[in-house]
């Protein structure tokens, strides 16, 4: 049986399945209509959606939340991502950081996993880099075309394929801290 991995988002999701099928695992997505809740920290956000997930579907699940935190602007957008990419978007970003020069920004993510039967594990990762001065690339989703990770030659991740992306994102390190965890847990079976 797959791991649910309960999100709407496609990207999210193909970024995961790559890793998962590395590890011998196979993942199912499901965009569950979960309530989110507005936090100032992802564990949080991330923790309280895999318990609303895993009630919803009677199943054992994970969901992902993450953000992008800009130095300069003392981490914004940070926990508030998702509603600044929807108002302001790449553009409003660029015109906050115009004569900016210190670009450096992280990107986190946060995966909370929880089964019926207990409550919800976390795992966090992140990737260092900087904004970009221009939008550059096609791929990916959200903040990819204005985020260079460091050690990627000045490359953005809109500008990867997936697994390159992998090879450096706040994403791929959440999910394979999650992946390991749950092969060791499980002995390598998939939980009913
Ligand atoms: P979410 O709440 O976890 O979906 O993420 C919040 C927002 O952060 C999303 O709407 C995206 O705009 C942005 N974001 C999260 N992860 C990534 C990523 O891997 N690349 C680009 N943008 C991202």
């Amino acid at each position: 049986m797959a791991l649910i991995f309960a999100t709407g988002n496609r990207h999210k999701f193909k970024e995961a399945s790559e890793l998962a099928s590395k590890y011998g695992l196979e993942l199912e997505m499901r965009d569950v209509n979960y309530e989110e809740i507005q936090a100032d920290e992802l564990e949080e956000i991330a923790r309280h959606g895999a318990e609303k997930a895993c009630a919803l579907l009677g199943r054992p699940c994970f969901v992902e939340d993450a953000g992008l935190f800009v130095r300069a602007l003392s981490d914004f957008p940070g926990p508030y991502s998702s509603y600044v990419f929807r108002t302001i978007g790449n553009e409003g970003l660029l015109k906050l950081m115009v004569g900016v020069s210190d670009r450096r920004a992280e990107f986190r993510s946060v995966v909370a996993y929880c089964e019926p039967s207990s409550g919800p594990m976390s795992f966090e990762g992140k990737v260092q880099g900087s904004v970009a001065l221009e939008a550059r690339g096609s791929r990916g989703f959200g903040f990819d075309p204005i985020f260079t990770p460091r050690g990627a030659s000045g490359r953005t991740f809109a500008e990867m394929a997936i697994d390159e992306k992998n090879k450096f994102s706040h994403r791929a390190k959440s999910i394979e801290g999650l992946l390991k965890w749950y092969l060791r847990k499980s002995g390598g079976r998939l939980e009913k």
